[in-house]
């Protein structure tokens, strides 16, 4: 099985951007983190991350006959892009959206998720781990 995970803006700054809210782990650590778990569990992963939303919506896009299923945190664009939402349904594949703050308990303007209605499932809250439990979740439900 082949997963695309995919980050947003300013998830490069993990570790270093608000660690009350995003914790401690940086962003090479989290990819590090998720290619163990991905080998334990047999599964290859894709990992990319962009602060440009173009970018975002080709990343997904190049999934498309390519890839099984995309894990993916859009950061500050869930809550903004159509183009995003746009590229997950266009592709057609299970999608797993992965917040590491717990969004329903923030913001006003972080309750919006445009790509949520594209997605098998809504991870939030759980830290890094929930790219783990994404991977996990996805493996399960191709069974
Ligand atoms: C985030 C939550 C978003 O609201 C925020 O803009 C981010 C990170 C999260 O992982 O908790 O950049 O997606």
């Amino acid at each position: 099985m082949n997963i695309r995970v995919i980050n947003g803006p300013n998830l490069n700054m993990l570790g270093i951007r608000e660690p009350g809210i995003y914790g401690n782990t940086g962003y090479k650590a989290l990819c590090d983190k998720i290619k163990k778990h991905a080998k334990e569990k047999g599964v290859k992963v894709k990992l990319l991350q962009s602060n440009h939303e173009g970018d975002l919506v080709s990343f997904i896009q190049k999934a498309y006959k390519k890839d099984d299923a995309i894990v993916i945190n859009p950061g500050a664009y869930t809550h903004t892009s159509i183009a995003i939402l746009d590229a997950a349904k266009a592709v057609g594949l299970p999608i797993v959206e992965v917040h590491i703050s717990d969004v329903s308990k923030r913001e006003d303007f972080r309750q919006v998720s445009y790509i949520r209605s594209a997605c098998v499932k809504t991870i939030t809250g759980h830290g890094t781990d929930g790219y783990l439990e994404a991977i996990d979740y996805l493996i399960e439900t191709e069974k």
